[in-house]
């Protein structure tokens, strides 16, 4: 399938925006053939803000601790999204359950990544539960949000070595480096039509249903 316009991106955060990053830069190269229309965080001092001001992209703040309950939140955060009109929404460290409705309404057109090889460690401190359970490779994943929490059809995930004497913080910083590679891989494979969630078949790439996620080894040379 061809595209003869960019897709239209609208990404939200809660953090650094080190994932977002990624992602301007491979809309600058032309690695992703799209644009991001808004950013929008959950948290007025989340750094991401700045990279996407920097960027020249628009950005918005809704705090959820301004709304009585999700439902509400969600409810105000669908009408700011689809304000912008995007074609996918990707959530890069946005750090909130969403409501069934809203992932719903995005069914096939919202992405996540994880930092663990789901389906280990859904849920928080994944680096910390990785280390503590002596796995000896670590990673993160990209995948299609679903009702439930981390347990979206998975696209593709960059293994991890963890190696002696790593700590959180090293592990972490080995594991963001790959998801620096993996999410605007996915985006890409999503912009050219060569990605998709089909309800029944789960992950369709390439026409092809898969039985796995794709896996990208430790010491990928490319
Ligand atoms: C990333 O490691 C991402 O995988 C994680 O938050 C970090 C955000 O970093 N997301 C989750 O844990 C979601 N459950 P960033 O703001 O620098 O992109």
């Amino acid at each position: 399938m061809s595209r003869s316009e960019r897709l239209r991106l609208v990404v939200l955060i809660s953090g650094s925006g080190s994932n977002l990053q990624a992602i301007i830069d491979a809309c600058a190269s032309g690695a992703i053939d799209g644009e991001i229309v808004a950013v929008i965080s959950n948290r007025g001092d989340a750094y991401g803000l700045q990279r996407a001001q920097a960027a020249g992209i628009p950005t918005e703040v809704l705090d959820h601790r301004d709304y009585p309950d999700r439902e509400s939140f969600d409810r105000a955060l669908m009408a700011r999204i689809n304000h912008y009109r995007p074609e996918l929404v990707v959530l890069a460290g946005f750090m909130r359950i969403l409501t069934p409705a809203f992932v719903r309404h995005y069914a096939g057109r919202m992405l996540n990544i994880h930092p663990s090889l789901l389906p280990h460690f859904q849920g928080l401190h994944t680096h910390r539960r990785a280390l503590e359970a002596d796995h000896e490779v670590h990673g993160a994943s990209v995948h299609f949000v679903t009702e439930g929490l981390d347990g979206g059809p998975v696209v593709l995930q960059a293994e991890v070595p963890v190696l002696p004497g790593d700590d959180e913080s090293t592990l972490a910083a080995r594991v963001l480096e790959q998801e620096h590679r993996i999410y605007p891989a996915v985006i890409q494979w999503f912009a050219e039509g060569r990605l998709r969630m089909d309800p029944q078949k789960g992950v369709v790439l390439d026409e092809d249903a898969l039985e796995q996620p794709v896996r990208w080894p430790a010491h990928r040379a490319d």
